[in-house]
Parts: C-alpha cells; sequence; structure tokens
C-alpha cells in the first residue's frame, strides 16, 4: 500500500463518493494527510525567486528564504579556469549584454559584470556568484538543487561540496546529462535526479524507467506536461523513484501535481505557490 499515491489511498478507504469530495473540498485535510505521511512536496525557487529578482543571483537565493521555499534550484557552468558558477544560459548575451560564452572567459574577466539590469535597473549590483558563494547564503535545513549544464565538471562540483559546510542529505544533483547523474552516483552518496523535458526529448515512460534503474539516479526531474499524470507517478514509486517537476508558477497546478504525490514543486514564483 505505501507505494500506492496519496489520491488512490483516500478513495479507496470507506464512502468513496464523501472522501472524494473532501479530497477536492477541502485543502486542509489534504495539507493535514499529506504531512502526516510526509508526502508535501518541498516548494523549489527555480534559479532563486525569479519572479522578483534577477535568476540565479544572491538576491534572488536570500529572497527565496523570505518567501519560505523549501530550497533553491540554481544552473552551475564552469568558466575557463574552472570557477564554478552560477549561470543559465551558456553565453553571457541575454543576463550580461556580453556577447560571450563562459567557458572562453576567466573568472577575473566576468567576477563584476552586471547579471541584474537585464531585469530591472535596481539590480545592477548582482554580479555572476560562484558555487562556493552561493553554498554560504544556503540557510541552515533548507535545500540546494544544482542543475549541472555541463559535462565534464562533476569531479570540481564534488570537490567543492566536500569543502563545503552543506549537508549532502540537503543537496540534489540534477541534470539533462546521464554522464553527470552517472558520474555523481558512483562517486558520492548525494542523491540526483535525471531530467526530461517531455517537449524538447521523445522519450517512453518505460525507456525512462530503464534509465534511472541504470544511473541509478534517485529520481526524476520532469518538465510540468500533460505527460506527467498519476499513472507516471505510479510508475516511478513501483521502482521507488521520486517524481519531482518543474516548473509550476499556477497554484492550482501546483495542488494538481502534490495530490499526485510528487516529491518537489520547482516554481519561479514561491511565493504564490506556498500561499
Ligand atoms: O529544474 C529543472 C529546470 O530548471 C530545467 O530547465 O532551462 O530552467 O534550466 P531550465
Ligand atoms: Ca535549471
Amino acid at each position: 500500500r505505501s507505494n500506492e499515491p496519496l489520491s488512490l489511498d483516500v478513495r479507496n478507504n470507506g464512502s468513496k463518493k464523501r472522501k472524494e469530495f473532501l479530497w477536492n473540498k477541502s485543502d486542509w485535510i489534504s495539507n493535514w494527510r499529506c504531512s502526516k505521511l510526509g508526502l508535501i512536496p518541498d516548494i523549489i525557487a527555480h534559479r532563486g525567486s525569479s519572479k522578483e529578482a534577477p535568476e540565479n543571483t544572491i538576491s534572488a537565493i536570500d529572497l527565496s528564504w523570505k518567501n519560505l521555499s523549501d530550497g533553491v534550484e540554481i544552473d552551475i557552468r564552469s568558466t575557463k579556469d574552472n570557477v564554478l558558477l552560477c549561470l543559465h544560459d551558456r553565453s553571457l548575451l541575454r543576463t550580461a549584454a556580453l556577447d560571450k560564452k563562459l567557458k572562453d572567459l576567466k573568472y577575473d574577466e566576468i567576477k563584476n559584470v552586471d547579471v541584474g539590469t537585464w531585469f530591472n535597473s535596481k539590480w545592477s549590483k548582482e554580479t555572476p556568484p560562484t558555487l562556493e558563494r552561493v553554498f554560504r547564503h544556503v540557510l541552515e535545513g533548507k535545500k540546494i538543487f544544482i542543475e549541472v549544464k555541463e559535462e565534464g565538471l562533476t569531479d570540481n562540483l564534488i570537490r567543492e561540496i566536500n569543502n563545503s559546510s552543506m549537508d549532502n542529505d540537503h543537496i540534489r544533483i540534477i541534470s539533462f546529462y546521464e554522464s553527470v547523474v552517472r558520474e555523481v552516483k558512483q562517486k558520492t552518496n548525494l542523491k540526483t535526479n535525471l531530467l526530461v523535458s517531455f517537449t524538447q526529448q521523445n522519450i517512453s515512460l518505460n525507456l525512462l524507467k530503464e534509465k534511472l534503474v541504470q544511473l541509478k539516479a534517485d529520481g526524476v526531474g520532469a518538465e510540468n506536461h500533460k505527460f506527467l499524470n498519476q499513472e507516471f507517478v505510479n510508475e516511478m514509486r513501483g521502482i521507488d523513484k521520486e517524481t519531482h517537476v518543474w516548473t509550476v508558477d499556477d497554484p492550482s497546478e501546483a495542488h494538481k501535481y502534490k495530490k499526485m504525490g510528487v516529491s518537489s514543486i520547482t516554481t519561479n514564483d514561491p511565493k504564490k505557490i506556498k500561499e
């Protein structure tokens, strides 16, 4: 029974109609049942609180805690001289008006670039934070989802994590790259999610399950998409894998995923989703 989704668990007990009514109408009952069973999903701020502050910056990360997020998601890449820092795109064009790729620049060349003004001039002091600096802004008990945007940097990443004071239980390494998930699982006890984008990848549920088992991934980070339904979550539970979803900014969608029993919901707007 423990593998069954919560919604089925409720519906299979006692008066089906009454419980379905309560399930649909009363959020506090569902919250209470979820919390009893440890099933309330973590709310993870996507690139920090990126609706309110420029993505992947210290201000966006700090705001996540003010907005009561359970964790933050950040994207990491490496500079030419192997410094890991937060940046979503390969190039600095969109967020710093600099038409250069990060991998072609040394840290000293970009450490002072403004990655805030594109969002709003009031954020002009934001610079791309190093992973080491980000770790110092993760509050006690909070989580960090580190999305590895490039292959070939896992040794460097593992070194940084070992040098930090972060608790491994509060870190999750996520990536679209199978090699990243494989290497992290081979070398550490860190939890990992393989990311999947249903709009960009043509992947069957069976193939995805095979991959997750083969890679020893702890879960899937699935795109917010109609393909992610109750059956999907059940199938993942059947092979002992967690389902995490990104990116959900609509509270009613978040509620739907919560009822399905996902482990985390990644959102640009944690304030709204937490309400
Ligand atoms: O959490 C996964 C999600 O962040 C992947 O998409 O493009 O926002 O990095 P992207
Ligand atoms: Ca990301």
